[in-house]
Protein backbone atom coordinates (compact mmCIF):
# COMPACT_ATOMS: atom_id res chain seq x y z
CA UNK A 1 0.00 0.00 0.00
CA UNK A 2 2.23 2.41 1.37
CA UNK A 3 4.20 1.65 -2.29
CA UNK A 4 1.00 2.78 -4.35
CA UNK A 5 1.15 6.32 -2.60
CA UNK A 6 4.84 6.17 -3.27
CA UNK A 7 3.65 5.55 -6.33
CA UNK A 8 1.13 8.38 -7.16
CA UNK A 9 4.08 10.77 -5.29
CA UNK A 10 6.04 10.73 -8.16
CA UNK A 11 3.71 10.88 -10.94
CA UNK A 12 2.36 14.08 -9.52
CA UNK A 13 5.84 15.14 -9.03
CA UNK A 14 6.68 15.13 -12.78
CA UNK A 15 3.51 16.66 -13.57
CA UNK A 16 3.60 20.10 -15.54
CA UNK A 17 0.46 22.06 -15.64
CA UNK A 18 1.07 24.68 -18.30
CA UNK A 19 -2.31 25.27 -19.14
CA UNK A 20 -6.56 25.90 -17.44
CA UNK A 21 -7.03 22.14 -19.09
CA UNK A 22 -4.39 20.65 -17.59
CA UNK A 23 -5.00 22.11 -14.22
CA UNK A 24 -8.37 20.75 -15.00
CA UNK A 25 -7.51 17.32 -15.50
CA UNK A 26 -4.80 17.14 -13.07
CA UNK A 27 -7.90 17.77 -10.45
CA UNK A 28 -10.13 15.39 -12.13
CA UNK A 29 -7.03 12.42 -12.13
CA UNK A 30 -5.76 12.84 -8.16
CA UNK A 31 -8.27 15.14 -6.38
CA UNK A 32 -11.68 14.45 -7.76
CA UNK A 33 -14.26 12.50 -5.43
CA UNK A 34 -13.27 10.37 -8.26
CA UNK A 35 -9.40 10.90 -7.88
CA UNK A 36 -6.39 7.78 -7.62
CA UNK A 37 -5.56 10.26 -3.86
CA UNK A 38 -9.57 9.81 -2.70
CA UNK A 39 -9.44 6.46 -3.86
CA UNK A 40 -6.37 5.91 -1.80
CA UNK A 41 -8.02 7.82 1.52
CA UNK A 42 -11.03 5.32 1.09
CA UNK A 43 -8.23 2.09 0.66
CA UNK A 44 -7.64 3.55 4.27
CA UNK A 45 -9.60 0.79 6.24
CA UNK A 46 -8.37 -2.15 5.07
CA UNK A 47 -4.70 -1.21 5.86
CA UNK A 48 -3.89 -2.91 8.75
CA UNK A 49 -3.64 -1.54 12.43
CA UNK A 50 0.21 -1.05 12.66
CA UNK A 51 0.62 0.57 9.25
CA UNK A 52 -2.29 2.68 9.33
CA UNK A 53 -0.50 5.43 11.09
CA UNK A 54 2.60 5.39 8.66
CA UNK A 55 0.20 5.14 5.71
CA UNK A 56 -2.10 8.06 6.87
CA UNK A 57 1.01 10.22 7.06
CA UNK A 58 1.97 9.41 3.98
CA UNK A 59 -1.41 10.10 2.37
CA UNK A 60 -1.35 13.39 4.04
CA UNK A 61 1.76 14.46 2.84
CA UNK A 62 0.48 13.16 -1.02
CA UNK A 63 -2.56 14.98 -0.69
CA UNK A 64 -1.13 18.46 0.68
CA UNK A 65 1.49 18.14 -2.15
CA UNK A 66 -1.26 17.54 -5.16
CA UNK A 67 -3.41 20.52 -3.58
CA UNK A 68 -0.53 23.06 -3.56
CA UNK A 69 0.45 22.20 -7.22
CA UNK A 70 -3.06 22.29 -8.33
CA UNK A 71 -3.09 26.09 -6.74
CA UNK A 72 0.34 27.38 -7.95
CA UNK A 73 -0.66 26.45 -11.25
CA UNK A 74 -4.03 28.24 -11.23
CA UNK A 75 -2.20 31.15 -9.57
CA UNK A 76 0.62 31.28 -12.06
CA UNK A 77 -1.75 30.75 -14.47
CA UNK A 78 -3.59 33.88 -13.72
CA UNK A 79 -0.53 36.23 -13.41
CA UNK A 80 0.41 34.90 -17.18
CA UNK A 81 -2.43 36.27 -18.18
CA UNK A 82 -2.85 39.77 -16.63
CA UNK A 83 0.97 40.30 -18.30
CA UNK A 84 -1.11 39.39 -21.70
CA UNK A 85 1.50 36.73 -22.51
CA UNK A 86 -1.53 34.37 -23.24
CA UNK A 87 -4.99 34.53 -24.49
CA UNK A 88 -5.58 35.56 -28.33
CA UNK A 89 -2.73 37.88 -28.83
CA UNK A 90 -3.88 39.15 -32.58
CA UNK A 91 -7.63 40.47 -30.46
CA UNK A 92 -7.29 43.95 -30.99
CA UNK A 93 -6.79 46.33 -28.18
CA UNK A 94 -9.16 48.78 -26.65
CA UNK A 95 -9.17 51.75 -28.52
CA UNK A 96 -7.66 54.98 -27.21
CA UNK A 97 -10.01 58.23 -27.86
CA UNK A 98 -7.98 60.96 -28.22
CA UNK A 99 -8.95 64.27 -26.41
CA UNK A 100 -9.64 67.57 -27.99
CA UNK A 101 -8.22 71.36 -27.88
CA UNK A 102 -10.36 72.80 -25.68
CA UNK A 103 -11.84 75.87 -28.01
CA UNK A 104 -10.48 78.86 -25.40
CA UNK A 105 -6.66 77.14 -25.79
CA UNK A 106 -7.48 76.96 -29.77
CA UNK A 107 -8.44 80.73 -29.99
CA UNK A 108 -5.51 81.58 -27.90
CA UNK A 109 -2.95 79.93 -29.70
CA UNK A 110 -4.38 81.22 -33.16
CA UNK A 111 -4.37 84.86 -31.31
CA UNK A 112 -0.60 84.49 -29.81
CA UNK A 113 0.47 83.28 -33.59
CA UNK A 114 -1.05 86.64 -35.28
CA UNK A 115 1.14 88.38 -32.90
CA UNK A 116 4.36 86.12 -33.05
CA UNK A 117 4.23 86.79 -36.71
CA UNK A 118 4.66 90.39 -36.38
CA UNK A 119 7.74 90.34 -33.53
CA UNK A 120 5.52 90.09 -30.35
CA UNK A 121 6.73 88.12 -27.37
CA UNK A 122 4.71 86.27 -24.95
CA UNK A 123 4.79 87.14 -21.40
CA UNK A 124 3.03 86.15 -17.76
CA UNK A 125 2.10 87.06 -14.53
CA UNK A 126 0.50 85.86 -11.55
CA UNK A 127 -2.73 84.92 -10.85
CA UNK A 128 -2.74 86.25 -7.46
CA UNK A 129 -2.16 89.95 -7.45
CA UNK A 130 -1.01 92.44 -5.32
CA UNK A 131 -3.19 96.20 -5.16
CA UNK A 132 -0.01 97.98 -7.21
CA UNK A 133 -0.29 95.58 -10.34
CA UNK A 134 -3.71 95.05 -10.87
CA UNK A 135 -4.75 98.43 -9.96
CA UNK A 136 -2.56 101.39 -8.51
CA UNK A 137 0.16 101.05 -11.03
CA UNK A 138 -2.49 101.07 -13.93
CA UNK A 139 -3.88 104.79 -12.70
CA UNK A 140 -7.11 103.37 -11.24
CA UNK A 141 -7.85 106.16 -8.28
CA UNK A 142 -7.87 104.71 -4.64
CA UNK A 143 -11.74 104.72 -4.59
CA UNK A 144 -12.87 103.71 -7.86
CA UNK A 145 -15.24 101.51 -8.35
CA UNK A 146 -13.46 98.24 -9.87
CA UNK A 147 -11.48 98.11 -6.76
CA UNK A 148 -14.88 97.41 -4.90
CA UNK A 149 -15.68 93.82 -3.44
CA UNK A 150 -18.22 93.49 -5.97
CA UNK A 151 -16.18 93.10 -8.98
CA UNK A 152 -12.84 91.90 -6.83
CA UNK A 153 -12.14 88.65 -5.39
CA UNK A 154 -9.93 89.89 -2.28
CA UNK A 155 -7.34 87.21 -1.15
CA UNK A 156 -6.61 89.21 1.99
CA UNK A 157 -7.02 92.71 3.00
CA UNK A 158 -4.34 95.29 4.03
CA UNK A 159 -2.25 94.90 2.09
CA UNK A 160 -4.78 94.09 -0.50
CA UNK A 161 -4.08 90.83 -2.22
CA UNK A 162 -6.43 89.72 -4.88
CA UNK A 163 -7.00 87.17 -7.94
CA UNK A 164 -6.28 89.47 -11.29
CA UNK A 165 -9.40 91.00 -12.54
CA UNK A 166 -7.45 91.77 -15.59
CA UNK A 167 -4.30 91.04 -17.54
CA UNK A 168 -3.27 94.63 -17.43
CA UNK A 169 -1.37 93.68 -14.73
CA UNK A 170 0.86 91.89 -16.91
CA UNK A 171 1.79 94.90 -18.60
CA UNK A 172 3.15 96.67 -15.57
CA UNK A 173 5.02 93.78 -14.66
CA UNK A 174 6.97 93.76 -18.17
CA UNK A 175 7.39 97.93 -17.93
CA UNK A 176 9.02 97.27 -14.58
CA UNK A 177 11.17 94.47 -15.64
CA UNK A 178 12.52 95.46 -19.36
CA UNK A 179 13.19 98.74 -20.89
CA UNK A 180 11.86 99.89 -24.12
CA UNK A 181 11.41 98.60 -26.85
CA UNK A 182 8.57 96.33 -25.63
CA UNK A 183 6.16 94.51 -27.86
CA UNK A 184 4.95 91.32 -26.12
CA UNK A 185 1.39 89.81 -25.26
CA UNK A 186 -0.06 88.26 -22.01
CA UNK A 187 -3.02 85.72 -22.18
CA UNK A 188 -3.79 84.55 -19.20
CA UNK A 189 -7.14 83.26 -16.75
CA UNK A 190 -8.35 86.87 -14.90
CA UNK A 191 -11.43 86.42 -11.98
CA UNK A 192 -14.07 88.98 -10.97
CA UNK A 193 -16.42 88.95 -8.31
CA UNK A 194 -19.98 88.51 -10.73
CA UNK A 195 -22.97 86.58 -11.18
CA UNK A 196 -22.79 83.55 -13.37
CA UNK A 197 -24.89 83.56 -16.22
CA UNK A 198 -24.93 82.39 -19.84
CA UNK A 199 -22.92 85.79 -20.98
CA UNK A 200 -20.45 86.05 -18.23
CA UNK A 201 -18.61 84.00 -15.77
CA UNK A 202 -16.29 84.37 -12.99
CA UNK A 203 -13.53 83.07 -14.03
CA UNK A 204 -12.64 83.78 -18.08
CA UNK A 205 -9.90 84.80 -20.13
CA UNK A 206 -7.75 87.52 -21.73
CA UNK A 207 -5.05 88.26 -24.02
CA UNK A 208 -3.15 92.08 -23.07
CA UNK A 209 -1.19 93.43 -25.87
CA UNK A 210 1.69 96.30 -25.01
CA UNK A 211 3.85 98.33 -27.18
CA UNK A 212 6.12 100.69 -25.96
CA UNK A 213 8.59 103.00 -27.97
CA UNK A 214 9.96 105.96 -29.13
CA UNK A 215 7.19 107.70 -31.22
CA UNK A 216 4.65 105.09 -31.36
CA UNK A 217 1.02 106.82 -32.15
CA UNK A 218 -2.62 105.80 -32.36
CA UNK A 219 -2.07 105.57 -36.15
CA UNK A 220 -0.06 102.05 -35.28
CA UNK A 221 -2.75 101.21 -32.74
CA UNK A 222 -5.31 101.41 -35.42
CA UNK A 223 -2.69 99.16 -38.33
CA UNK A 224 -1.68 96.67 -35.77
CA UNK A 225 -5.55 96.09 -35.27
CA UNK A 226 -6.45 96.41 -38.37
CA UNK A 227 -3.88 93.21 -39.09
CA UNK A 228 -5.49 91.14 -36.25
CA UNK A 229 -8.85 91.58 -37.54
CA UNK A 230 -7.84 90.87 -40.99
CA UNK A 231 -6.05 87.64 -39.71
CA UNK A 232 -8.33 86.57 -37.35
CA UNK A 233 -11.76 87.43 -38.47
CA UNK A 234 -10.97 87.51 -42.36
CA UNK A 235 -12.83 91.34 -42.43
CA UNK A 236 -10.41 94.44 -41.93
CA UNK A 237 -13.18 96.77 -41.57
CA UNK A 238 -12.82 98.06 -37.91
CA UNK A 239 -14.19 100.85 -35.78
CA UNK A 240 -13.46 102.77 -32.87
CA UNK A 241 -15.40 104.21 -30.22
CA UNK A 242 -14.52 106.19 -27.78
CA UNK A 243 -14.33 104.91 -24.32
CA UNK A 244 -12.88 105.36 -20.53
CA UNK A 245 -9.81 103.03 -19.07
CA UNK A 246 -7.89 104.40 -16.52
CA UNK A 247 -4.90 103.04 -17.73
CA UNK A 248 -4.82 104.71 -21.49
CA UNK A 249 -5.95 107.86 -22.85
CA UNK A 250 -7.55 108.27 -25.13
CA UNK A 251 -9.14 104.91 -24.75
CA UNK A 252 -11.41 102.87 -27.24
CA UNK A 253 -13.35 100.24 -28.10
CA UNK A 254 -12.59 98.23 -31.23
CA UNK A 255 -15.26 97.03 -33.60
CA UNK A 256 -15.10 94.49 -36.29
CA UNK A 257 -17.53 94.77 -39.21
CA UNK A 258 -19.45 91.65 -39.20
CA UNK A 259 -22.03 92.64 -41.92
CA UNK A 260 -25.99 92.23 -41.35
CA UNK A 261 -27.09 90.27 -44.39
CA UNK A 262 -28.92 87.42 -42.24
CA UNK A 263 -30.33 86.51 -38.85
CA UNK A 264 -27.18 84.52 -37.53
CA UNK A 265 -25.74 88.16 -38.24
CA UNK A 266 -28.18 90.38 -36.46
CA UNK A 267 -28.40 87.83 -33.50
CA UNK A 268 -24.03 88.25 -33.24
CA UNK A 269 -24.18 91.71 -33.90
CA UNK A 270 -27.20 92.65 -31.94
CA UNK A 271 -28.79 94.42 -34.97
CA UNK A 272 -25.65 96.60 -35.54
CA UNK A 273 -23.60 95.01 -38.23
CA UNK A 274 -20.40 95.78 -36.04
CA UNK A 275 -18.76 93.01 -33.34
CA UNK A 276 -16.96 94.41 -30.10
CA UNK A 277 -13.69 92.98 -29.67
CA UNK A 278 -11.85 94.76 -27.02
CA UNK A 279 -10.49 97.58 -25.17
CA UNK A 280 -7.88 99.97 -26.23
CA UNK A 281 -5.91 102.77 -26.18
CA UNK A 282 -2.49 104.81 -25.83
CA UNK A 283 -0.52 104.16 -22.55
CA UNK A 284 -1.45 106.78 -19.73
CA UNK A 285 1.75 108.85 -18.81
CA UNK A 286 0.82 108.00 -15.46
CA UNK A 287 1.43 104.83 -16.12
CA UNK A 288 4.59 104.88 -18.01
CA UNK A 289 6.17 106.74 -14.70
CA UNK A 290 4.41 104.35 -12.31
CA UNK A 291 6.55 102.18 -13.69
CA UNK A 292 9.89 103.73 -14.31
CA UNK A 293 9.41 104.43 -17.94
CA UNK A 294 10.03 108.16 -18.99
CA UNK A 295 7.23 109.54 -20.52
CA UNK A 296 8.78 112.22 -22.30
CA UNK A 297 10.81 110.13 -24.22
CA UNK A 298 8.52 106.65 -25.07
CA UNK A 299 4.90 106.60 -25.93
CA UNK A 300 2.80 102.77 -26.02
CA UNK A 301 -0.31 101.65 -26.92
CA UNK A 302 -2.03 98.43 -25.22
CA UNK A 303 -5.10 96.15 -25.90
CA UNK A 304 -7.14 93.55 -24.43
CA UNK A 305 -9.63 91.33 -25.75
CA UNK A 306 -12.07 88.58 -23.92
CA UNK A 307 -10.97 85.00 -25.26
CA UNK A 308 -14.24 83.43 -24.13
CA UNK A 309 -16.22 86.30 -25.78
CA UNK A 310 -14.31 85.57 -29.36
CA UNK A 311 -14.64 81.95 -29.06
CA UNK A 312 -18.48 82.15 -28.24
CA UNK A 313 -18.55 83.98 -31.91
CA UNK A 314 -16.31 81.88 -33.93
CA UNK A 315 -18.03 78.81 -33.16
CA UNK A 316 -21.35 79.93 -32.66
CA UNK A 317 -21.44 79.02 -28.57
CA UNK A 318 -24.88 80.80 -27.18
CA UNK A 319 -23.75 79.74 -23.37
CA UNK A 320 -20.18 80.68 -21.60
CA UNK A 321 -20.77 78.37 -19.51
CA UNK A 322 -20.30 75.60 -21.64
CA UNK A 323 -16.60 75.84 -21.34
CA UNK A 324 -16.11 75.20 -18.06
CA UNK A 325 -18.57 72.39 -17.38
CA UNK A 326 -16.60 69.40 -19.17
CA UNK A 327 -19.51 67.69 -20.75
CA UNK A 328 -17.64 65.15 -23.29
CA UNK A 329 -19.98 65.92 -26.05
CA UNK A 330 -19.12 69.36 -26.02
CA UNK A 331 -15.80 69.02 -26.57
CA UNK A 332 -15.71 66.44 -28.44
CA UNK A 333 -17.24 68.98 -31.20
CA UNK A 334 -13.70 70.41 -31.15
CA UNK A 335 -11.87 67.35 -32.15
CA UNK A 336 -9.54 68.09 -35.29
CA UNK A 337 -9.22 64.39 -36.45
CA UNK A 338 -5.79 64.16 -36.04
N1 LIG B 1 -8.26 95.58 -18.83
C1 LIG B 1 -9.46 95.86 -19.56
C2 LIG B 1 -10.58 94.98 -19.06
O1 LIG B 1 -10.32 94.09 -18.33
C3 LIG B 1 -9.26 95.65 -21.03
C4 LIG B 1 -8.33 96.63 -21.63
C5 LIG B 1 -8.80 97.84 -22.09
C6 LIG B 1 -6.98 96.36 -21.69
C7 LIG B 1 -7.94 98.77 -22.62
C8 LIG B 1 -6.10 97.28 -22.23
C9 LIG B 1 -6.61 98.50 -22.70
O2 LIG B 1 -4.80 97.09 -22.32
O3 LIG B 1 -5.73 99.41 -23.22
O4 LIG B 1 -11.70 95.16 -19.40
Amino acid sequence: MLDRVENLKSQVEATVITSREEADMFRLQYLSKKGAITELFKAFRDVSAEDKKAFGAALNILKTLAEDKHKAALESLDNTQTVGLSGDLTRPGTPHELGAIHPINAIRDEIVDIFKRIGFNISTGPEIEDDWHNFSALNFPEEHPARDMQDTFFVQRNPDWALRTHTSSVQVRAMESIQPPIRTISPGRVFRNEAISARSHCIFHQIEGLYIDKEVSFVDLKQVLMYFAQEFFGKAKIRMRPSYFPFTEPSAEVDVYWGLENEIDYKITKGTGWLEVMGCGMVDPNVLKASGIDPDVYTGYAFGMGIERIAMNRYQIPDIRLFTENDKRFLEQFKTGL
